[in-house]
């Protein structure tokens, strides 16, 4: 079936970051129909060419441009000129005459959600109910609970929650979807996959890359709402959820909504922190208090993980780009050896950039000697991708294009990850200044429950 993709917020980071290299890769590889015509939308006065000349300065991929201009109109809409909703409906039925798929991805802040939506729906460009007409709302839902409620249930009045695809890109990562696989089909892992065997978890999301253009929406973020509350919390979810029944969508759903409702952040362990220049960046108002790095350490009250510290890492501006699952053992309870001599075992499960999972453990060395080394068993995962390698937003746009909603968040993990982080809004929280990495090092070790593993 023929398919229009009409995407809003076409100028900005998100368009020239991730979606241009994903739809360039869908056409490369065929999961893009050479009838998809793709209208990239926003406020901008501008002609085709001069889009695309600002796509050429921005977007860094290597992409097929002559392709991509075959399919790609630039298009003004406003989003609250009623009359650019109802040329747009004209633009439309004259690329479908027979009907088709109607696409929208609102790459834009949740603010304009409701707006979008409702423009939409007046100009009869999706109606409740039509299986054809999805929509894909980027990530974060809402500023907080109470926002995020709203939005949801004005939507509801447009849609069918089955035409909402509310996006974390994160669900969309190979290692993120193995996470399962490697829980629940080994029985290994699965049987001391609790406080008994466990000590303590990190979930890291490092990132070297400052805010860059996307100041003055990361301002009002900050790392708690532009990391944690989606990326990784889901990590949290899936290292810390029960066994689903089934591996339905809907099952796993249900577990992870459970677990998340038995996360709470301990607020005296938490650490802000604010990479040195962030002020001097575009957008960014003056004297801003915006985290850019956000430590935290959680408790998930259920019998599984009594006692067990989840810590929670992310910030800008680090030493290197890496986010990671790291499961700290406890120590062995034989006194055969010394405990000095022996490490503690780690599952290290890496999501990016760095696919792949290594375990540490401790054994022999060889010969004569009989002292004890520690020593990794290494799995890389990507080294054993055939063919295309695809990126998380190139799954994640084709599962929509085809009408699956499997990879996408529900509305009950949405608001269950709100409530997990919203307690944390009511600062003050002290705000490090930082250049690196480093400098967090003290602070964190001398924090009790002891230090985070960041090597
Ligand atoms: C996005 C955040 O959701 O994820 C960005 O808004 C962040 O601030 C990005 O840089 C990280 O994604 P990835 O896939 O590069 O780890």
């Amino acid at each position: 079936m023929k398919s229009v993709l009409m995407i809003f917020g076409a100028t900005g980071n998100l368009m020239h970051k991730k979606l241009v290299p994903a739809i360039d890769a869908l056409f490369q590889h065929q999961h893009l129909s050479e009838d998809t015509t793709i209208l990239a939308i926003s406020r901008r006065e501008m002609d085709n060419d001069s889009y695309f000349d600002h796509l050429k300065t921005q977007v860094k991929a290597k992409v097929d441009w002559e392709r991509l201009q075959k399919h790609i109109t630039y298009v003004k809409v406003a989003i609250d000129q009623a009359s650019d909703y109802e040329a747009l409906k004209k633009r439309v039925d004259t690329l479908l005459p027979e009907g088709g798929n109607k696409l929208f991805y609102l790459a834009v802040s949740p603010e304009l959600f409701v707006t979008i939506a409702r423009g939409l729906s007046k100009a009869s460009l999706i109606e409740k109910g039509d299986s054809r007409a999805r929509i894909v709302f980027e990530k974060p839902f809402g500023v907080d609970f109470e926002s995020a409620k709203e939005i949801n249930q004005e939507l509801q009045t447009f849609l069918q929650e089955s035409q909402i695809y509310r996006i974390d890109h994160y669900l969309g990562k190979d290692m993120i979807q193995n996470m399962l696989v490697l829980r629940f089909a080994n029985r290994l892992l699965e049987n001391n996959w609790s406080h008994q065997a466990i000590e303590s978890v990190d979930l890291i999301v490092k990132e070297t890359e400052a805010v860059g253009t996307r100041g003055s929406y990361y301002d009002a973020s900050g790392a708690l709402k532009d990391m944690i509350q989606s990326h990784v919390l889901q990590m949290l979810a899936l290292t810390a959820m029960e066994e689903p029944a089934s591996m339905d969508a809907e099952d796993i759903r249900k577990e992870k909504v459970r677990v998340l409702k038995k996360t709470s952040i301990l607020k005296e362990h938490a650490l802000f922190g604010q990479y040195e220049g962030y002020l001097d960046e575009p957008g960014i108002p003056q004297g801003s208090n915006t985290e850019t790095f956000i430590y935290l350490q959680a408790r998930i009250d259920t019998p599984r993980w009594k006692g067990v510290s989840f810590r929670m890492m992310t910030g800008k501006k680090l030493d290197e780009k890496k986010a990671e699952i790291r499961i700290h053992f406890k120590s062995p309870a034989s006194k055969l050896f010394p405990k000095h001599s022996q490490t503690q075992n780690q599952l290290i499960i890496g999501v990016s950039d760095y696919e792949g999972i290594s375990f540490q453990m401790n054994v022999k060395t060889p010969g004569l000697n009989a002292d004890l080394k520690n020593e990794v068993l290494d799995y890389c995962h990507s080294c054993h991708k055939i063919g295309n390698n695809p990126e998380a937003y190139e799954i994640l746009l084709k599962e929509f294009l085809d009408g699956n909603r499997t990879l996408f968040t529900g509305w009950d993990e949405i608001e269950a990850s709100w409530n997990v982080v919203d307690p944390l809004k009511k600062g003050p929280y002290q705000l490090m200044q930082y250049r690196s990495m480093d400098d967090f090092k003290e602070i964190l070790s001398q924090m009790e429950a002891g230090e985070l593993h960041v090597d």
